[in-house]
């Protein structure tokens, strides 16, 4: 088990050119969205959104305010992984009362998690509200990404693109969503890419123990 993940996590690498004949299933992607709704996110607020942009069109379109980033067009998949502008408003209700139907938990007996929900929003100014919003999105998405690997799919995850362009074309403002992240997913092509040794700092001096 712990072998064969480092090996899926050694073979994926950030896919630039993918096979546009060669598709992943839904159910693949499916999985793949899964593992990203079930990522953890600060006191469970999940400030995200995952958009699967499946029309050509706009695939188009998006791949011109992504620097013309072939990816975009010829993955299988191609996820917007948004944040949440609306915390301040609706994110600590919402948790309440999803948390008060799923664990079948009276509302009144979530004051806890209420306080600290509204306490960890009110700490926030509007900009570091984002921030603090917008650093929750990496969790699924990294998670996403490793759950492709893990599954034999290539994915390429992108922050090259103009989020102000992509919003636009997705009329994310409306929705109350910003653009944070891409991820493509599907299978690698000819990729000159693939062939090279993966560069990391060396494990000693990513990781100190504290003895
Ligand atoms: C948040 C994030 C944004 C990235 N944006 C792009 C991008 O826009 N275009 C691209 O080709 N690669 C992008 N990458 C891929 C990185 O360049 C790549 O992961 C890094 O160089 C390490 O290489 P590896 O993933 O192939 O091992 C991005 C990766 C991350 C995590």
């Amino acid at each position: 088990m712990q072998e064969k993940i480092l090996k899926a996590l050694n073979w994926r690498y950030a896919v630039k050119v993918f096979d546009p004949t060669k598709k992943i299933t839904e159910e693949e992607l499916h999985t793949i969205l899964e593992s990203g709704r079930l990522a953890p996110s600060s006191i469970g607020i999940e400030p995200w959104k995952f958009i699967v942009v499946e029309n050509k069109e706009l695939r188009q379109k998006l791949r011109a305010a992504g620097y013309d980033q072939s990816k975009i067009t010829d993955a299988s998949y191609l996820i917007i992984i948004a944040r949440r502008t609306d915390v301040r408003q609706n994110i600590a209700n919402e948790l309440i009362e999803r948390t008060a139907d799923i664990q079948k938990v009276k509302h009144e007996d979530l004051g806890g998690l209420r306080q600290m929900a509204e306490g960890g929003i009110s700490r926030h100014d509007d900009q570091s509200l984002d921030t603090w919003a917008r650093s929750q999105t990496y969790i699924p998405f990294g998670i996403m990404i490793h759950t492709a690997a893990l599954l034999g799919i290539d994915a390429g995850p992108m922050e090259g693109f103009s989020a102000e362009q992509v919003d636009e074309i997705l009329g994310l403002k409306e929705k109350n969503l910003k653009s944070t992240t891409m991820l493509t997913l599907g299978h690698r092509g000819e990729d000159p890419a693939a062939e090279r040794p993966k560069v990391r700092r060396k494990f000693e001096d990513v990781v100190e123990f504290i003895k």
